[in-house]
């Protein structure tokens, strides 16, 4: 399905080469079917070089050859970009038109394009970048099944990716979209906590990664409820409920859960017009 489309991606910044690399790379879409671009000349070609495809400042032509436009600018240029493309008649082909503008939402997308156009909202993660994504993607009004099977099929390629009604997308922005941020911060922490008892820092920093890595796949593969895991680690008197009852004191589940609240409410925020 993939093969037989032609594909422009409009922002090929860190996401929007991620999904470049996962077309050609992974999903080995013939580069030539694929074309991107940035704002500043001087970074086309050597987004160019890195990524083997046709890079260039020109959004309209892109837009006129795709049968598929992803959107990956920063989500205030997304609806000028879009009125950009439509006064120049980019999308009178009918193109199917991928926005993953965190906080811009389908119905500003689709009163942007021409009537009849279909429109999917997707709000992908970082670690697209190394193949283990999480993408959700929402359906707009006049996209089809087969819209939407495309876009989670553009997506598999970096990692696993659902379908949700767009009512879930900001949450989804503060929990997965935003949440490497999170993780990263707690495998700092834990690698402080190693270094503090004297492991050697990088050391400490793979153990830690690698732990948050092993813990994510064994609830993924097991199915299992995390704190029925979690048990599983707890010997009665031992080491891990020690620390446990220390993250406890510290407010750890409802700095967390308050986390994502805080993020999802600074997402419904984004992309909103000014004033
Ligand atoms: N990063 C994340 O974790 C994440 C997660 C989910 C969704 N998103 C969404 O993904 C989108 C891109 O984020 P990002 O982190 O990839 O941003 P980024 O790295 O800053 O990339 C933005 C890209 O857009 C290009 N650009 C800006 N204006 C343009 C224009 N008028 N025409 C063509 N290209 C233009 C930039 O070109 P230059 O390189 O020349 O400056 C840059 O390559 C955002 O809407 C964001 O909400 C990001």
């Amino acid at each position: 399905m993939l093969h037989e489309r032609t594909y422009a991606i409009l922002g090929a910044g860190t996401m929007g080469q991620a999904v470049l690399r996962g077309l050609v790379t992974r999903a080995g879409v013939d580069p030539r079917r694929v074309v991107a671009t940035v704002k500043h000349a001087d970074r086309a070609e050597a987004v160019a070089t890195a990524l083997g495809v046709r890079v260039n400042t020109d959004n309209v032509s892109a837009a006129r050859t795709a049968d598929v436009i992803l959107l990956a600018t920063k989500p205030k240029d997304v609806m000028a970009l879009l009125e950009t493309l439509r006064e120049a008649g980019a999308l009178d082909h009918q193109p199917l038109v991928i926005s993953i503008a965190a906080g811009v939402t389908l119905a500003r997308i689709e009163a942007a394009l021409p009537p009849g156009a279909r429109a999917i909202r997707a709000m992908p993660n970082t670690p697209c970048v190394v193949g283990e994504g999480m993408t959700v993607l929402s359906r707009g009004q006049r996209a089809t099944n087969a819209d939407l099977e495309l876009g989670c099929a553009v997506f598999r390629n970096l990692g696993r990716a659902r379908v949700l009604d767009e009512e879930h997308l900001d949450t989804v922005t503060g929990l997965s979209g935003s949440g490497p941020a999170f993780i990263y911060l707690v495998i700092e922490a834990l690698s402080e906590g190693g270094v503090m008892m004297g492991l050697p820092r990088a050391v400490a920093v793979e153990l830690a990664a690698q732990t948050v890595a092993g813990a994510a796949r064994m609830v993924l593969e097991t199915g299992r409820h995390p704190a029925s895991l979690k048990d599983d680690v707890t010997t009665p008197a031992g080491c891990t409920v020690a620390g446990l009852m220390e993250m406890e004191d510290g407010k750890i589940r409802s700095v967390l859960a308050r986390t994502v609240q805080v993020s999802t409410l600074a997402a419904a925020g984004l992309g909103k017009p000014k004033g």
